[in-house]
């Protein structure tokens, strides 16, 4: 393991565009539910009945209700080492964007400036009538909350199944990722599309592909390297062999 954490730490001192993929595993060590696995939040809950524009039509209430009840998780939690150490790899110019399809925001509160959220942000909302958006600070403590602008419902500004993706966000992270000659594919199922298949477009261009994860996932096998363990033990521990090599 040793000799695999000081190759890729080499790999990322000499890239000149390294980008992270991340997904929610770089978020489980903050406390934070992921979706997949034995206690993901689609083994709980149906995502028919919560993250999609149907339900919220049906029943804007029990959506809302879920999303309050993630969103306080959320605000207890803390960014993690995993965080913390691809924002000091940002700072230092070697990782150039961090891609992530999380909602909560950590990439940002662990101080990584150039962060592509894919699927949107739990606190900031819009309007499904007028499209006017807001963010919050804290759960919303009227369900669903009231478009100040024309009193529709505001629904979380983030993409449920059906739905597309934020076209700039989706447009910058394929331009990244066609450009990026390293890729660390950090806590994702690899499983989501279009997400799951921009390490693809990064390996076709000649980028080395570098896996985080706990356990083996669809990607595992297109990766030059597998890092199998946790991300806020991994992550430090590459940026201590960047960090050793700067001093
Ligand atoms: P998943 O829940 O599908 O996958 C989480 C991944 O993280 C799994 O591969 C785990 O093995 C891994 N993992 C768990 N703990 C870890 C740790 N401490 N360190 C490293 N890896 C760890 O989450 P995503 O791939 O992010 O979409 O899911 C993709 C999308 O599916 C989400 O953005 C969400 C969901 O439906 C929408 O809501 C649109
Ligand atoms: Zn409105």
């Amino acid at each position: 393991m040793e000799d695999l954490l000081k190759a890729v730490a080499d790999i990322l001192r000499s890239s000149k565009n390294a980008v992270a993929l991340t997904g929610a595993g770089i978020s489980a060590e903050s406390g934070i539910p992921t979706f997949r696995g034995k206690d993901g939040l689609w083994k709980k809950y149906r995502a028919e009945d919560l993250a999609t524009p149907f339900a919220f039509q049906r029943n804007p209430k029990l959506v809302w209700e879920w999303y309050v009840w993630r969103m306080n998780i959320i605000s207890k939690a803390k960014p993690n080492p995993a965080h913390i150490a691809l924002a000091e790899m940002e700072k230092e110019g070697i990782i150039k964007a961090v891609i992530t399809q999380n909602v909560d925001g950590l990439h940002f509160r662990a101080g990584s400036k150039n962060v592509i959220e894919l699927h949107g942000n739990i606190w900031r909302i819009r309007c499904v009538n007028c499209n006017w958006k807001t963010v919050l600070s804290s759960p919303p403590t009227q369900i669903p909350p009231i478009c100040e602008k024309c009193g529709g419902f505001m629904r979380p500004d983030v993409v449920w199944f059906y739905e597309s993706l934020p076209r700039e966000a989706l447009n910058k992270a394929f331009k990244f990722a066609a450009q990026s000659d390293i890729m660390l594919i950090i806590g994702t199922s690899g499983v989501v599309q279009p997400a799951a298949s921009l390490p693809l477009i990064t390996k076709d261009h000649g980028g080395i592909l570098v896996e985080i994860n706990v356990a083996d996932t669809p990607l595992t096998p297109v990766c030059h390297y597998s890092l199998k363990g946790k991300a806020g033990e991994i992550l430090p521990r590459i940026y201590e062999y960047l960090k050793g090599k700067f001093e």
